[in-house]
């Protein structure tokens, strides 16, 4: 492991739906009241009217890039108003000019962003000067407090919001190849990248989608804050100088040249494009699926489109390989830089780097996941475009040929015709590829002061025999007798009494009953109830490990990955009292076989508890012939119904 240093910049953050409405208590949170308000003329007057008394004037001359003739009109009108703090409502320029300010002033800011920019939540700000665009750094430029709205972003014109969102990508992008990059921001980066992806089509498609818009503001804070955390590297050098001395639009610039320079990077940057490729989730080809996905945003794609003349890439080359040495994992030369200009003035797709071209499935995948557009339930489209976006994705990337799939679905064809009312093939290979284990996690674990929860598996029989407290559900079976004394509380340590709890496991031969022919009756299964004081107690047997069924195409699929099937020992419950949500989970035995394999990925380590080995005398005065016994004491803690 690489050792990292993260800095975390502190800010005060809102987040949500009409969450501008805040502006005024949170000026007066900072103890200020005069705010000088940058605005675009749009908002000027909303963002007068929530300040109230507090709004001493506003300023809507904003221009991008941040001249400093502009900031320095907007700092004379600052001195007159005799202002206290700064309020910023707008895209990056609004942020910009705020943060300018601040430079000048030393004021507090309250940055509101309504595009995708980040800038509010770095402690950078780019000014132009005489034609040319320099940065400063300082943690003091940072606004205090960032409130999104998702609301403010529902106007934001649909060719903005596309260029805006690819500018925010582009921050995941280069924080991935960073030199201080780390776990942290990558983990951010990859959401950013993630959620933009997905947002901004749905955006396209439906520009006010409340939800889409939330994602996309998500996605670009946190692809701000991984511009506000590692150094940035080519892509923003070239569009600082394409912005500062060309004039180019800045988010535009942004998502023409963002594909080029990855494609530049990638041979330098494998690690990181293949995060990037994952997370759009569109081929193995990361600069080539950024651009596809940009085209059919319908974003802008060539540097001409801008307004760039031919004559002025060799000119942005030499300034940009000239500058002063930036990070970038890839040396930049005037050369690579001018033939990487001049593939993104021509707006050509970038060639695959390092394999066969691919055809675009892009349209493809779209024209299927727009097919589910007229499904009843808004729920069933989602789930099933996410469905064919991730499977076509699975299969461009991996170049899936058409005898692996035919054998995907021989395979798949034989799990279903292991599947009937005593045997659920299906529902063991959900549980061998863990995903039984995330669904549960993701319904069930939400809540961490409640005791987790586990999967159900196969063996579970609905209405098991009612037995009275102290019984044996071994019924003479052979096994180490094994003491069990529940306690059910709420999330306030209060018994639950009256508790149904269904309990079932393996004999010592690891099989259920179920599984045994010929038996007379259930055995080592049983409901009980808890008492007035939310106990109950019972024997069995000590649990062993055992393996799941392997004989049908789970157990090939187990055979030929080298995977052993057995599950760690333990014993289960499903806990059911009125007022309070059903628990099913297991306990595990400490010490015991397959605890970190467990073929079903099940255990969790709350549920792993000791399971006391004795001698003696019994706990209800029972005679044990041989004398050793276990005990297992256990108190799970039932969340109420929502
Ligand atoms: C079980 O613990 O009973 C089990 C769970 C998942 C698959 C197979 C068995
Ligand atoms: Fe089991």
């Amino acid at each position: 492991m690489r050792s990292f240093v993260y800095t975390a910049h502190r800010a005060r953050v809102l987040f949500g739906t009409g969450t501008v409405a805040e502006l005024r208590a949170e000026v007066e949170r900072l103890g200020r009241a005069r705010a000088f308000v940058l605005v675009t003329p749009a908002l000027a007057h909303r963002a007068e009217h929530l300040l109230g008394p507090l709004a001493a004037g506003h300023f809507d001359g904003i221009a991008m890039h941040t001249p400093v003739e502009v900031t320095e009109r907007a700092e004379r009108q600052l001195d007159r108003l005799r202002a206290d703090c700064l309020v910023s409502i707008g895209g990056g320029s609004a942020t910009g000019l705020g943060k300018a300010l601040a430079a000048r002033t030393g004021l507090p800011q309250i940055a509101v962003p309504t595009t995708y920019a980040g800038s509010e939540v770095t402690p950078v700000v780019g000014e132009t000067a005489a034609g040319v665009k320099t940065t400063r750094s300082s943690p003091d430029l940072i606004p205090r407090t960032v409130i999104y709205d998702v609301e403010l972003t529902a106007g934001l014109p649909v060719d903005l919001s596309v260029v805006s969102g690819v500018n925010a990508m582009a921050h995941a992008v280069e924080a991935l190849y960073a030199a201080q990059a780390n776990p942290v921001v990558d983990a951010f980066a990859t959401q950013a990248i993630d959620r933009l992806t997905r947002a901004l089509p749905r955006i396209v498609a439906r520009p006010d989608d409340p939800d889409a818009r939330a994602d996309a503001l998500l996605g670009a804070w946190l692809a701000g804050s991984c511009l506000g955390a590692v150094g940035m590297g080519l892509h923003h050098k070239l569009c600082h100088v394409l912005g500062g001395s060309f004039g180019l639009p800045h988010a535009q610039t942004h998502t023409v040249l963002l594909p080029h320079v990855m494609a530049y990077n990638a041979p330098a940057a494998g690690d990181a494009m293949r995060r990037v490729a994952a997370a759009i989730g569109a081929g193995p080809d990361a600069p080539t699926a950024m651009y596809d996905l940009i085209a059919r945003l319908g974003g802008p794609t060539s540097l001409a489109e801008l307004g760039l003349t031919e004559a002025d890439l060799a000119r942005a080359a030499e300034q940009t390989a000239g500058q002063n040495a930036y990070p970038n994992p890839r040396p930049v030369t005037a050369g690579g830089v001018l033939a990487l200009l001049t593939e993104a003035w021509q707006g050509n797709r970038p060639a695959p780097v390092g394999r066969q071209p691919q055809p675009d499935i892009g349209p493809l995948t779209e024209q299927v996941v727009a097919s589910f557009a007229d499904s009843a339930e808004p729920r069933t489209a989602h789930l099933l475009g996410e469905l064919v976006r991730h499977l076509h994705g699975f299969v461009a990337d991996n170049d899936v040929t058409e005898a692996e799939w035919q054998q995907a679905i021989d395979f798949l064809t034989r799990t279903g015709q292991m599947c009937g009312p005593t045997r659920q093939e299906f529902v063991l290979l959900s549980d061998t590829l863990g995903v039984s284990s995330v669904v549960d996690l993701l319904t069930n674990s939400r809540n961490p002061d409640t005791t987790p929860s586990a999967v159900l598996g196969p063996f579970y029989v609905d209405g098991p025999p009612v037995v009275l407290p102290g019984a044996d559900l071994a019924r003479g079976l052979p096994g180490t007798p094994l003491w069990t004394d529940i306690r059910i509380t709420d999330l306030d340590g209060r018994a639950v009494a009256g508790a149904v709890v269904d309990v079932w496991q393996s004999n010592q031969d690891g099989f259920y009953d179920v599984q045994l022919p010929g038996l007379d009756g259930p055995v080592l299964r049983g409901r009980l109830h808890t008492d007035t004081d939310g106990a109950l107690r019972f024997w069995s047997i000590l649990p062993s490990p055992y393996p799941i069924p392997t004989d049908g195409p789970v157990g090939q699929l187990l055979e030929a990955t080298g995977r052993h099937p057995y599950r760690a020992p333990h014993l289960h419950f499903m806990i059911t009292a009125t007022g309070y949500r059903r628990l099913v989970t297991q306990l595990f035995v400490a010490g015991g076989a397959y605890l970190d394999s467990d073929a079903v990925f099940g255990v969790k380590n709350d549920l792993i508890v000791d399971f006391e080995r004795h001698t003696g005398p019994t706990p209800d005065g029972r005679d044990i012939a041989g004398g050793e016994w276990c005990r297992v004491d256990f108190t799970f803690r039932i969340a109420p119904e929502d």
